[in-house]
């Protein structure tokens, strides 16, 4: 029985692609494939790839060509005037160039199997500096988004893909919903408005709370944090969805949530990644988007609410899915609640505050983190995990 879809949000652009080879042709498929000059993936190139393949990326049906790269650097759109805020692209070296040819078809493989095709439409020129400064802000190597554009290769190969082989991961699977699955899923609950989470974090108060009041007005809480590439100081993504099973086990009622994990790899883009994240969680059928403080931020390259106000400068056309902008939010001792700006008159000398990176060294020092910062089921996970690592 199929499930209708349709009292859900439209996905960006109008219709969910599918670039993913159907079980009974997938034979025929890998045998053309397994003719063709191959490339092996990077772990961005596949986070990409399965993204675009099974629709979290509509409506781009491939690496973007050229006029797309431009606009999408100069005005956030594509060339047909549609918004998209990061270009999603297929980058090749000098060698992985002289391997290829002339080829107008290749074969992608991961972990020595190929998985996918790509009809090569366009080869074009990088233009790093300004993909830099356009996408991140700054062109300075200390930011960890500009420091993957520059150890990219210098051209880039764009045209249509096609997933043969879906099966990838072998981690997370049960949680690993496709835009198509997730929309079933909220249909069959039989959620209308949906309020999508990201995160690369394990959950704390704070996130915690961003969501509870998310989920005072909408139907259902899609809880969705990314298991792309992260910089290697995030928490590990088992760590991190680890700290969800936990807390979302035990202070949430089952029936109004979901814990899927978005394969996206992480920019750290800010504004124009929040855009991104909004865009995907769309087409995957969410109709509301949280939008906290500094949103995919690091450092101190953006302002605290730059990635909320870059909605603002939207046209009515551009974007479906709704932001949900919170304020900075954390526990204050008076109040003895979950607070922010809007709700609590006490000076921030009342909030208990924690930043990330002073999280880790209480971690590495063997401190416990407070209970207002983080459940003490997240805490021991934290600590446990912190000796797992080393
Ligand atoms: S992100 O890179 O995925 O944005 P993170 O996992 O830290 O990082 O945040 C997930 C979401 O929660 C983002 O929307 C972020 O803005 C928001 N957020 C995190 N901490 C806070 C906080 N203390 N107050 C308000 N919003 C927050």
């Amino acid at each position: 029985m199929t499930i209708d879809t349709s009292a859900l949000i439209a996905p960006h652009g109008g219709r969910l692609v599918d670039l993913v080879v159907p079980p009974e042709k997938r034979e025929a498929a890998l045998r053309h494939a397994e003719a063709l000059p191959r490339l092996a993936l990077t772990a961005r190139q596949l986070a990409d790839l399965e993204c675009l393949a099974t629709g979290v990326y509509s409506p781009l049906d491939g690496f973007m060509g050229e006029l797309d790269y431009r606009r999408v650097l100069d005005e956030m759109r594509l060339a047909d005037g549609t918004l998209w805020p990061i270009p999603v692209v297929f980058d090749v070296d000098e060698a992985n160039l002289t391997g290829i040819g002339d080829a107008a078809e290749i074969a992608l493989s991961w972990e020595g199997r190929v998985i996918a095709t790509l009809r090569i439409t366009e080869r074009y020129e990088v233009d790093k500096p300004l993909e830099a400064s356009a996408v991140y802000g700054v062109d300075d190597a200390e930011h960890p988004g500009v420091a993957a554009v520059r150890e990219l290769g210098d051209v880039y190969l764009a045209g249509p893909v096609r997933l043969i082989e879906p099966e990838l991961h072998g981690s997370f699977d049960s949680y690993r919903y496709t835009p198509a699955q997730s929309r079933a899923e909220f249909a069959r609950r039989g959620w209308r408005k949906v309020a999508a989470f990201q995160t690369r974090n394990p959950i704390h108060r704070a996130h915690e709370y961003l969501q509870k009041v998310a989920l005072e007005t909408v139907d259902g809480l899609f809880v969705h944090p990314l298991v792309g590439q992260t910089k290697s100081d995030d928490i590990p993504d088992d760590l991190r969805i680890r700290t969800y099973e936990v807390i979302l086990e035990r202070y949430y009622p089952q029936d109004r949530i979901v814990l899927g994990v978005f394969p996206a790899a992480m920019r750290y883009a800010g504004p124009r990644e929040a855009l991104k994240h909004a865009i995907a969680r769309q087409n995957y059928g969410c109709s509301h988007f949280i939008v906290g403080r500094d949103h995919a931020g690091v450092g101190n390259y953006y302002g605290t609410y730059d990635a909320q106000r870059i909605f603002e400068t939207l046209g009515p056309e551009d974007l479906r899915i709704i932001p949900l902008p919170f304020e900075n939010a954390a526990y204050c001792t008076r109040c003895a609640q979950m607070a922010t700006r809007k709700t609590c008159p006490h000076p921030e000398d009342d909030w208990l505050q924690l930043s990330g990176s002073k999280v880790r060294a209480m971690l590495r020092e063997g401190v416990r983190p407070p209970v207002e910062f983080t459940r003490p089921e997240v805490a021991d996970l934290l600590m446990q995990g912190v000796r797992r690592v080393g």
